[in-house]
């Protein structure tokens, strides 16, 4: 039987300087022995969004921080790990390159094999990660810089059925947000702000619906909320409390209602692949979102598939899920040298053809 292996993770491609440590062993569920994630939201306010230059330099002083503490809560000493697994991409360039020096000197001063990991493949595998998902499964990847639909078949290989064309939904969450006066990061307080909303009380757009596919568009529904906001703004002076909640409302459940429609399709996509065990699996950080984890369950359930959506903690930004996803390289047999690059982009799925503008405005991942 295998030994068990036991990974150090590190993460710095957006605004979290993360670093964890997973255990694997052969006929178990893994575990996460550390997760750590020190946020930079405060460096960012007044910003409204991330500045580059600041997480690059934020990142750099912090991850060794996040490593010794990744390391503590583990119980285990550096050359305790088998290998040291890093984001390499994509992201913003500065933060990558944080983590990847960071890894690399680990690397060399253990002689520790060192993996560079694709931030996205982490979000995908996670659901491996938490519910032990077997290849094939589809899964859902939504962010604050990515959408798509993804059939991972093996920890280095993803099929990608469509994706966003413009702006990612966590990014028109944001945007959202921002229009309508309420806090950042977006996506949390619309979900606040909507509980108390009418739905029905604006008729905004479902962006492509009548477009056959899986591609999907958020940047006229957001549009449509600012043509909302500025005809009551001319109308009455300003936005009503219940204003707000209204159009928080509409706009939240049209993201659903076009996710669930597109997810219909992805599955019946992926059930042609006939798996023996159809999973539908969703990630990243808008799957933090009440009403379309629901939603999205109910069209898992309609196809008779099996739906998980890991824990909120596992759906952000983390170092537990780049740790798990270089377990899985590892064990597959990647090893990287220390030229081992930091990527601005780095398309999960190299084959089928990019989506035009996708993540193009929104840096994290
Ligand atoms: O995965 P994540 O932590 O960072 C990356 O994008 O990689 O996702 C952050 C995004 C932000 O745009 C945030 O507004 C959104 O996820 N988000 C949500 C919710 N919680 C976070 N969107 C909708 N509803 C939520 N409850
Ligand atoms: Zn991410």
């Amino acid at each position: 039987m295998p030994a068990p292996l036991t990974i150090l993770g590190l993460e710095s491609s957006c605004d979290d300087t993360a670093a964890a440590v997973v255990r694997a062993e052969a006929g178990r569920m893994p575990e996460i022995l550390s997760n750590v994630v020190i946020g930079q939201d405060a460096l960012h306010a007044a910003f409204g969004g991330v500045v580059p230059e600041i997480a690059a330099r934020a990142h750099a002083e912090k991850i060794d921080l996040a490593v010794e503490r990744a390391l503590s809560e583990a119980g285990i000493a550096l050359r305790g790990a088998d290998a040291i697994a890093v984001t390499a991409g994509p992201g913003l360039i500065g933060g990558v390159l944080a983590g990847v020096m960071c890894a690399k000197g680990l690397a060399a001063g253990t002689g520790l094999p060192l993996i560079g990991v694709n931030h996205l493949a982490g979000h995908a595998l996670t659901p491996r990660l938490t519910d032990g998902l077997a290849f094939p499964y589809l899964v859902l990847l939504v962010s604050g810089g990515h959408c798509q639909y993804l059939i991972a078949e093996a920890p280095d290989r993803f099929s990608r059925l469509g994706g966003t064309i413009d702006d990612a939904p966590g990014e028109a969450f944001d945007k959202v947000a921002r229009l309508l006066g309420l806090g950042q990061p977006g996506g949390p307080a619309v979900e606040r702000a909507a509980a108390a909303g009418d739905p029905a009380r604006f008729d905004l757009p479902r962006p492509l619906l009548d477009r056959p596919g899986c591609d999907l568009s958020f940047s006229g529904l957001k549009t449509a909320v600012l043509r909302a906001r500025d005809g009551l703004v001319a109308a009455q002076g300003g936005l009503r409390e219940a204003d707000r909640a209204d159009l928080c409302a509409a706009f939240q459940a049209a993201v659903a209602a076009v996710l669930a429609e597109k997810s219909r399709r992805a599955l019946a996509r992926y059930l042609d692949l006939a798996p023996d065990a159809p999973a539908f699996a969703v990630a990243g950080g808008v799957a933090a979102n009440g009403l379309l984890r629901a939603a999205l369950g109910d069209v898992a359930a309609d196809a008779g598939v099996r739906f998980v959506a890991p824990p909120l903690a596992l759906c952000t930004d983390n170092a537990a899920m780049i740790a798990w996803a270089g377990l899985e390289l590892f064990r597959a047999g990647h090893r990287d040298g220390l030229d081992l690059a930091a990527r601005p982009r780095w398309p999960l799925d190299t084959e089928s053809a990019p989506l035009i503008g996708a993540g193009r405005k929104g840096p994290k991942a």
